[in-house]
């Protein structure tokens, strides 16, 4: 294992009953502060993708925004984030994806990608894989080719992975339900 990943897993914080009672929440922010384990986490993503042919970076929102543009423009392409329902301006087209209670929505701007190009997904966090399900069916729709997803940390009992069916899916860290229960 690469001796760079036990500093990025040691930088992030986890906060107990953040945003309710029970959730033990993977704070990256600390990540941020901690100026070499970002540089790591942005290098170990670079090594892995450049040289892939891969012309978009696909962001979702809010903390794939963090981590996706510097990959982004190290391998030398665009960055196209994938948002929250109603805040992006133009023409979108959207998927849904299901929540504990209810479901939620990504956009994406139309015309932002190309039917043909091949684009790498960046997040956070898979927990049940919905999100990353959501932003694969997206790109899938119009025509671009999904290499892989990236996430800087996977809970795997949650089994997210599966969600993804054939798709692969790269984390730089796991972490446990048993410690740390959703999020
Ligand atoms: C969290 C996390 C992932 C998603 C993973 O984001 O940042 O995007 O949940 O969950 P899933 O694998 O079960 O779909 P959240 O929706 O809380 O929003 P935020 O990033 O805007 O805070
Ligand atoms: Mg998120």
């Amino acid at each position: 294992q690469d001796p760079r990943l036990a500093g990025i897993a040691a930088s992030i914080r986890v906060i107990p009953d953040f945003p309710k009672a029970g959730i033990m929440f993977q704070d990256i922010t600390t990540l941020l502060l901690d100026v070499k384990a970002f540089r790591d986490t942005i290098d170990l993503f670079v090594d892995r993708y450049k040289d892939k042919g891969i012309s978009v970076v696909a962001g979702i929102e809010a903390r794939g925004f963090i981590f996706g543009p510097p990959i982004a423009l190290a391998i030398g392409a665009k960055f196209v984030p994938l948002r929250k329902p109603k805040k992006l301006p133009g023409e979108v087209i959207s998927e849904e994806y299901s929540l504990e209670y209810g479901t939620d929505k990504i956009e994406m701007h139309v015309g932002a990608v190309e039917a043909g190009e091949r684009a790498l997904i960046v997040d956070d966090l898979i927990a049940t894989g919905g999100t990353l399900n959501a932003a694969i069916r997206l790109l899938e729709r119009v025509g671009v080719e999904v290499y892989e997803c990236a996430c800087l940390m996977e809970l795997p009992e949650l089994k997210g992975r599966e969600r993804l069916g054939d798709k692969p899916l790269f984390v730089l860290v796991q972490s446990s339900v048993d410690a740390h229960d959703h999020h």
